[in-house]
């Protein structure tokens, strides 16, 4: 490699209708279950990579959001690019990256999953390396388990696989299949203390883990089917159902994980006694946070995302529909 070399990628963040929650192998990022998603059109992070073999740079470079990245985020950047390099089989040289979220860090909105399969994609497109889809969401999941599901669009499925190259996403339904939205809640803008990647090493600690996991297989299929037949009420029991089920495993985890505030427990007994009293037909996620995830389909999206404005502990509601998987742009950020 003589010349830097320079590529540019955007992915969409996405929200996980069966999560993901819990590691069978730390080292590669495998997951205990499967997961799917939807990925999200609105929400998104685009990021440029150039590397450096010739250049001035004696290590890597990392903006986030226009502000210079130091400590954990950024060695867990190039460490990502060790990866990369490696299976290009070069010597590593420095690189130059810049990322951006179109959506506030501080939003609480889970930012890992659109910024690995980004980087992923950039990263190897810069170095020259064509790797197809599924070699380029083995990759990302070892950033961010969730990143492997962003480098596809539309309702994505996560295969917990048994190795590096069978733990790969699928698509399930392509984007314009049912325009669902994913309406945010934003209850709290602080970074949370346990991060997401350090909670999957504590499920297997919680007594209800294994009846967890034991139930998913059910789970899953439900939500395959509701997506295939655009059965709201049959996904949004299901979600809802798995979203409790992880954060009971998160509570009772040793040391317990209990990501809620007084919120976010109000945002879930709003959407209950939305859809009982006025039949507004809107059902609740929640991820490693506090905020609420509220799913619907666009007919209702106003009124929900009105009446959740009221709430109190509300302050912001971000809007998202489904989109289109992690791609190369032109647009260089630098
Ligand atoms: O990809 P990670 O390590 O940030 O884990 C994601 C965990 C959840 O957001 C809680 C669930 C999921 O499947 O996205």
């Amino acid at each position: 490699m003589t010349t830097t070399a320079k590529a540019t990628a955007r992915a969409g963040s996405n929200i996980a209708f069966i999560k993901y929650w819990g590691v069978a192998d730390a080292s590669l990022n495998l997951p205990l279950n499967n997961s799917i998603s939807m990925t999200l059109g609105d929400l998104y992070t685009t990021t440029t990579v150039e590397w450096d073999p010739d250049g001035p740079l004696k290590a890597d470079i990392l903006h986030i959001d226009g502000a210079a990245a130091a400590g954990s985020k950024a060695e867990r950047v190039s460490r990502h690019l060790d990866r990369v390099a490696r299976l290009a089989g070069i010597d590593r040289p420095p690189a130059r990256v810049a990322s951006r979220n179109n959506f506030p860090m501080a939003s609480g909105i889970a930012s890992s999953a659109s910024a690995f399969a980004a980087l992923s994609v950039a990263a190897a497109a810069a170095l020259g390396l064509h790797l197809d889809a599924s070699a380029l969401s083995a990759l990302a999941r070892k950033g961010s388990g969730s990143a492997s599901r962003s480098l596809f669009g539309g309702y994505v499925e996560w295969e917990r696989g048994c190795d590096d190259a069978s733990s790969i996403a699928h698509p399930l339904q392509p984007a314009d299949h049912w325009a669902l939205i994913d309406l945010v809640a934003v209850v709290s803008t602080a970074e949370k203390t346990v991060s997401s990647a350090s909670g999957h090493t504590l499920a297997h600690t919680s007594p209800l883990n294994t009846a967890r996991i034991a139930s998913l297989d059910r789970a899953l299929d439900q939500v395959r089917s509701a997506l295939a037949t655009r059965n709201l009420a049959e996904l949004g029991t299901t979600i809802e159902q798995d979203a409790l089920a992880m954060h009971a495993v998160m509570m009772t985890s040793t040391p317990s994980l209990l990501y809620w505030q007084p919120a976010t427990l109000a945002i879930l007994q709003a959407v209950r006694r939305w859809r009982a009293t006025e039949g507004l037909s809107v059902y609740f996620t929640i991820d490693a946070g506090p905020n609420g995830h509220l799913i619907c389909e666009p007919a209702v999206a106003t009124a929900v995302s009105s009446r959740l404005q009221q709430l109190d502990g509300v302050q912001a509601v971000l809007s998202s529909g489904p989109g289109a998987g992690a791609t190369l742009i032109q647009e260089a950020l630098f």
